[in-house]
């Protein structure tokens, strides 16, 4: 394949690349997103692999490691549970910050290709700043990893005068950058590489460690644009255009999507990534000095059954314990009943509720549930005070009136889907255990306020055949 006709497979990939994006930012069009963004990933693998750049003898070695890495990507999709996708996807991330380190090293020592005076330079700038974006995500994203399939705690790791260390680890790369670059042969510009390498895992295990449990989905999304940039910087050191045009969307939609969780979650950017907020989370809040003591009315469900035939609207708030207790398709089934019914029932989804952006709305898309009557948090917030039954299903942190009402909460300015303005409020969960967010909730102890306990598909099967009696 000649050289141009590469380059215009690259555009037609590229421009594949961005129709995906588009397509994804709906969940209507998100299939065909999806399918264009696996029609642009075929084009540029194909136009890369028969390109000038690879030779024959090459072949076999690409078509062996796509067998290996296909087949384990395969097998990852097919045995990985919707819960456990953050996790497989920070994973995955990892995967391209690993590569991009290795790229550089190699084209480092590469030496089929000389570089020269300011082209020298440039090369060598690209290299280095390639693998410190690559080190950090590749040792970041591991971090993340293992925090969000909880083989690490959640809770943030602080070390003292922490923000003073990643300074200096700052200095001594810049410093040693300098010596990279006036190193007159590979094998004395290898040590400041190596040194350099070394310090951006460290300040990517450092800043991921340093994040609490209620911010990692900030840092998921911060490391898949971190993730991009890795890319792009390879895209540079390779000399491929396409690849750093994908890198920057890549990076820069990640950027885009980091800066609307942060904002979901009330946080700004600078002190998520300074750390030290959350914690691990699962456990019954302890009650300290001024938070909500009191009662809760449990509900049988039966009586929500009840409640849920007498209403006229109902609002249906899902959240992580949906997800985990796979209860979306009975969801579906009951919302099928009530609307036969006449009763105007709509799904609040909440930015960041579940473990995943888009969480609840793949979920639900999954059990086939009109994409019209799943709502975002900020389209049906005012219309609580006029829902006879706000239906709280798994969810906690999303839903928790501290967010509002208590300054002093770690989740306080969180925007949440405010079911208590609902007539009545049911709220579905195993225990009065906390949240992701590890915090008591003062709706449990709501006058309107009634508690279903167990889990959630089985208590939902239940109400399902109560409401078919
Ligand atoms: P959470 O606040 O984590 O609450 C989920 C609740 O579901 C838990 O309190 C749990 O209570 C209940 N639950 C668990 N398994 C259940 C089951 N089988 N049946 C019934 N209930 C079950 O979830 P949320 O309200 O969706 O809020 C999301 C939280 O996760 C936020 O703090 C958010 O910042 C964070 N987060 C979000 C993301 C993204 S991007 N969405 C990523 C990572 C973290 P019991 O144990 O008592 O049942």
């Amino acid at each position: 394949m000649s050289a141009s006709l590469v380059t215009v497979a690259y555009i037609g990939a590229i421009i594949l690349f961005i129709l995906s994006l588009g397509g994804l930012s709906n969940p209507e069009s998100s299939r065909r997103g999806n399918l264009y963004g696996m029609i642009g990933m075929a084009l540029a693998v194909l136009a890369t692999v028969f390109g000038p750049r690879v030779t024959l003898a090459g072949i076999p070695w690409i078509v062996a490691a796509m067998v290996i890495g296909g087949s384990v990507g395969l097998y990852a999709a097919k045995v990985v549970k919707m819960t456990q996708m953050p996790e497989l996807v920070a994973l995955m991330h990892s995967l391209v910050g690993l590569a991009a380190m290795l790229v550089g090293f190699a084209s480092y020592i590469d030496t089929s290709v000389v570089y020269t005076g300011v082209e020298k330079t440039i090369h060598e700038v690209e290299i280095y700043i390639g693998i410190l974006i690559g080190a950090v995500t590749f040792s970041g994203s591991v971090i993340a990893f293992g925090k969000l399939s909880g083989k690490i705690g959640g809770k943030p790791m602080l070390l003292p005068g922490r923000h003073w260390l990643n300074l200096a680890g700052l200095l001594v790369v810049l410093w040693f950058g300098r010596e990279f670059i006036n190193a007159g042969s590979i094998d004395a510009g290898m040590l400041p590489l190596i040194v350099m390498t070394v310090i951006a895992l460290l300040f990517g295990i450092h800043m991921v460690m340093a994040i609490g449990g209620a911010d990692m989905p900030v840092v998921v999304s911060m490391l898949n644009s971190y993730s991009g940039w890795a890319a792009a910087a390879t895209g540079f050191m390779l000399s491929n255009d396409l690849l750093i045009v994908v890198g920057a969307l890549v990076g820069s939609s990640g950027a885009i999507l980091s800066y609307i969780m942060c904002r979901a979650m009330n946080r700004n950017f600078i002190s998520v990534i300074a750390g030290g907020f959350g914690t691990g989370g699962g456990t019954v809040a302890k009650k300290k000095h001024g938070e909500p003591e009191g009662e809760v009315t449990p509900i049988s469900a039966q009586e929500t059954a009840e409640l849920l035939k007498d209403a006229k609207s109902v609002i249906i708030v899902p959240g992580y314990g949906m997800a985990v207790a796979q209860a979306q398709h009975t969801v579906f089934e009951i919302t099928k009943l009530l609307r036969e019914k006449g009763v105007n029932i709509r799904f609040g989804i909440h930015p960041v509720a579940g473990r995943m952006p888009g969480h609840m709305n793949v979920l639900l898309a999954e059990a086939k549930v009109p994409y019209d009557i799943v709502m975002e948090m900020d389209e049906l917030n005012d219309d609580f005070p006029a829902t006879d039954v706000a239906m709280v299903i798994g969810a906690n942190d999303i839903v928790n009136p501290a967010a509002e009402d208590d300054p002093t909460s770690p989740i306080a300015g969180m925007p949440v889907l405010q079911v208590w303005k609902a007539k009545t409020s049911i709220v579905m969960k195993r225990s009065m255990a906390s949240g992701y967010a590890g915090v008591d909730n003062p709706l449990f102890y709501k006058d309107n306020n009634r508690m279903l306990f167990g889990d959630a598909k089985k208590m939902l099967h239940e109400v399902l055949v109560a409401l078919k009696a």
